[in-house]
């Protein structure tokens, strides 16, 4: 029988990059994978891309135990906002009760002692995965290069952010998603692993002229103060706990206060036998996109 996998957020950045690296296995009988659909709309776009959804909704937890069943291993990834605390909750009674075995969980780079409010979330999340006796690997990205580039294509003279001239690490969701699949397909060497993954650390002028280098047109970094970041969010409909505490971390960043802002590490190239991907090939792969 093959190995039956779970991936939710299967239709978001790191999610999606996760099931595309995942489709080869499955197409070739390898593993069995499903990728969480909380709507009609979300099913129709995997199977849109020779994917197979389930019905799964973190605010329904009905759907929960039947897209669970049969699972071995579940990429556990929520979203931007203090729902992830019950949304993990929930999957993870419903994983336990299903008999899930390994949990690849989504978190976010932080010390250990950290004060602020997403970063403990997420380390919680991880605390009751290995309390609960699940098999797991926690993975701890730092800033996503995905998230400053669909704003620059957007706009493709500038890129704005709120952390000033502080040097931050980078990594993409092709590495993520790497890493993600390798302890999914095999979860025994990576059982037990808590994986930091950022392999780049620069500025965002330095991102600014890595950009105009590859696209060829002049690229400006605008910084704004930290203290715009919240109202900004608050603008565009973001939660609030998870907004006031994402502007709070900026706000440290920013003053030089945020310890591992500027950490890089090996995990890519140690996982994954390949090294990291940098700014400059991330943006030389997705560079067709401005065309279109
Ligand atoms: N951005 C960064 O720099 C950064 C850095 C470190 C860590 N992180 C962490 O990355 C995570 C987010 O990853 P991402 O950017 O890949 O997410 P994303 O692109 O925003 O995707 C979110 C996914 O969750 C799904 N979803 C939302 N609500 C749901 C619900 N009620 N039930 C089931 N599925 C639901 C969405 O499905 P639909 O398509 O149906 O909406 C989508 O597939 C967060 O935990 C964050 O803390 C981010």
């Amino acid at each position: 029988m093959p190995r039956r996998i779970l991936v939710t957020g299967a239709t978001g950045t790191v999610g999606g990059a996760t099931m595309r690296l995942l489709k080869p296995d499955a197409d070739a009988g390898r593993i069995e994978l499903l990728g969480a659909a909380r709507s009609a709309e979300s099913a129709e776009r995997l199977t849109r891309h020779g994917f197979s959804p389930v019905t799964f909704d973190f605010d329904a937890p009905s759907t929960m135990r039947p897209a669970l069943e049969g699972v071995d291993a579940v990429f556990l990834l929520t979203g931007y906002s203090v729902d992830m605390l019950v949304h993990s909750k929930r999957l993870l009674d419903a994983a336990k009760a299903e008999g899930v075995g390994h949990i690849v969980h989504l978190g976010a780079l932080a010390a250990d002692d950290t004060p602020f409010a997403h970063f403990a979330w997420h380390q919680l999340v991880e605390r009751a995965t290995e309390a609960m006796g699940f098999s797991w690997t926690h993975l701890r990205p730092n800033f996503f290069m995905d998230t400053v580039w669909n704003g620059f294509v957007q706009r493709p003279d500038r890129i704005v952010h709120f952390v000033g001239g502080r040097r931050v690490s980078w990594i993409s969701s092709d590495d993520m998603a790497a890493v993600a699949a390798e302890s999914l397909r095999n979860p025994a060497p990576h059982a037990g692993k808590t994986y930091p993954l950022a392999v780049e650390a620069l500025t965002f002028a330095e991102v600014a002229a890595i950009l105009s280098e590859v696209t060829e047109r002049p690229v400006e970094y605008r910084p704004r103060p930290a203290s715009d970041l919240f109202p900004i969010m608050q603008k565009m409909g973001a939660e609030p706990l998870y907004a006031a505490s994402l502007a709070e971390g900026v706000a440290a960043t920013e003053r030089g206060e945020m310890p591992l802002a500027d950490a890089v590490f090996d995990t890519v190239e140690k996982v994954t036998g390949r090294p990291g991907i940098g700014w400059r090939e991330f943006a030389l792969k997705r560079k067709a996109e401005l065309a279109s």
